[in-house]
Order: structure tokens, then C-alpha cells, then sequence
């Protein structure tokens, strides 16, 4: 299965790709997490994306396309992959599809995950994740066990100022890819409102007899 989970900032992209890659047998692969690594262990990609992710501005695309396409040819991705993330704009996605077409291999599905915007902010600086693990909490939708509620992060972009510039760049320069993918039948369009077992249940449902 190869894929592609899109949504907004905290539509719960990396919450259900958590839970569905060992369904599939294949791997997460989150452009935002390989940033935030690259930032943190100071590489020169992390020291050039490090001011544009804290402000809520996209990394330019010559930088992440780079690394997401050398990523997904790495060998674990041989039978497949999970994008988070990636592509978010329309030269994004069209280099993506020369480097899969090149690979001789087919795009099964694209999966955007609906949630409105009133409920986005809520969800975000809510958001806090265990550096341990990398389980991602909310602290009213997804309280953490007391046991790890001290050592928990939250990231530098979930502020509400940054939220907003997030949630505008992804309507002026990410839905547009929306219906590229829509046009070539993949799109599978799943409501991220409610318990994220009912929108685990409604994306396999969705996702079936796509691969
Ligand atoms: P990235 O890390 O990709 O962030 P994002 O797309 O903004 O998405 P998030 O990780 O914020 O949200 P999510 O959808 O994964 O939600 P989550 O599951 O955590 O990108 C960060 C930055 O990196 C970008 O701003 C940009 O600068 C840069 N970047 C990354 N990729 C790039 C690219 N391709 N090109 C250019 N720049 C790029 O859930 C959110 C919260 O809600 C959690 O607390 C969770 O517990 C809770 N929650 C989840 N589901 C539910 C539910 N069903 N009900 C209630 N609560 C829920």
C-alpha cells in the first residue's frame, strides 16, 4: 500500500497513521517529524527549516522534497509506505509522482482527513507528546497516564498565533492538491470529527480493497 494521509495542522494525521501502519505493514513517514529530528540534532537542513517551522511557515520545497524522496527509497519502503504530511503543495506532489514513476510503482490511495477549522485550534495547543515514546496526547481529548504527564513536550509551533499562520498556509497552498489527487481517482475524502477509534474505523473502511 502506498499512501498519503492530508489534512489540516491537528486534523489527527499523525494520531491515526500511528495506529494504522502495523494494519498495513508499512512505515509512517512524517516530513514534519524529520524535520523536527533534523532541527534538533542540528543538522544543516534543521538549522535552515528550524525559523520557518517555528513561525508556521512551510520549509522551502527544494529542501523537503529532497529528503522525502530519499526517504522513500529506503528499502523498508519496498512494499509500500505511509506520507504524513508530504506532498503539501502542487510541486510537492508532481515531484513525488516523477520519483514514483521513475520507481515504476503506483499511488493506492490519498486519504484527507476533514476537520473544521474552529475545532483545529482547540486540538493543537491542547497537543503534548511523550520525547520517550513519541505517543502524542491531548490534554482534555486524550489525557497522558499520570506516570508520564511530567516529562511530556509541547511543540514550539502549537501556539495559537503560529496554529493560524498554519491553518493559512495549509487552505492557500496545500487544499489545492486536493483535487489533483480527486482528478485521478485516489482521493479518499474520511470526517476527523469524533473518537479517533471512530475515524481509525471509518479510514479502514475507506482504505478497503484499495491495495
Ligand atoms: P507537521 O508535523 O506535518 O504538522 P501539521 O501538518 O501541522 O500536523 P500536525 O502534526 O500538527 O497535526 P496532525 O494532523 O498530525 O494531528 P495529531 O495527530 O498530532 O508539520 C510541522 C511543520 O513542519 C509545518 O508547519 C512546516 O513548517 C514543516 N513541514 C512539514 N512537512 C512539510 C512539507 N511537506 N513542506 C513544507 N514544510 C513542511 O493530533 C493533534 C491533536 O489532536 C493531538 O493532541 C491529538 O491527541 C488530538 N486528536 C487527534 N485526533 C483526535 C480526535 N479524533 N479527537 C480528538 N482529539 C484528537
Amino acid at each position: 500500500m502506498r499512501m498519503i494521509l492530508v489534512g489540516p495542522p491537528g486534523a489527527g494525521k499523525g494520531t491515526q497513521a500511528s495506529r494504522l501502519v502495523d494494519s498495513y505493514g508499512i512505515p509512517h513517514i512524517s516530513s514534519g517529524d524529520m524535520l523536527r529530528s533534523a532541527v534538533k540534532e542540528g543538522t544543516e537542513l534543521g538549522t535552515r527549516a528550524d525559523g520557518f517551522m517555528k513561525r508556521g511557515e512551510l520549509v522551502p520545497d527544494e529542501l523537503v522534497i529532497a529528503m522525502v524522496i530519499e526517504r522513500i527509497g529506503k528499502p523498508d519502503c519496498g512494499k509500500g509506505f505511509m506520507l504524513d504530511g508530504f506532498p503539501r503543495t502542487r510541486p510537492q506532489a508532481e515531484a513525488l509522482d516523477q520519483a514514483m514513476a521513475t520507481a515504476g510503482v503506483d499511488l493506492d490511495a490519498v486519504v484527507l482527513i476533514e476537520v473544521p477549522d474552529e475545532l483545529i485550534v482547540k486540538r493543537i495547543t491542547g497537543r503534548r507528546s511523550d520525547p520517550e515514546t513519541g505517543t502524542i496526547y491531548h490534554l482534555e481529548f486524550a489525557p497522558p497516564p499520570a506516570e508520564v504527564a511530567d516529562r511530556l513536550v509541547q511543540r514550539k509551533d502549537d501556539t495559537e498565533e503560529a496554529c493560524t499562520a498554519r491553518l493559512s498556509k495549509y487552505h492557500g497552498e496545500t487544499a489545492p492538491i486536493v483535487p489533483f489527487y480527486d482528478g485521478r481517482g485516489v482521493l479518499v475524502r474520511v470526517d476527523g470529527v469524533g473518537a479517533p477509534d471512530q475515524v481509525t474505523a471509518r479510514i479502514k473502511t475507506a482504505l478497503s480493497g484499495k491495495a
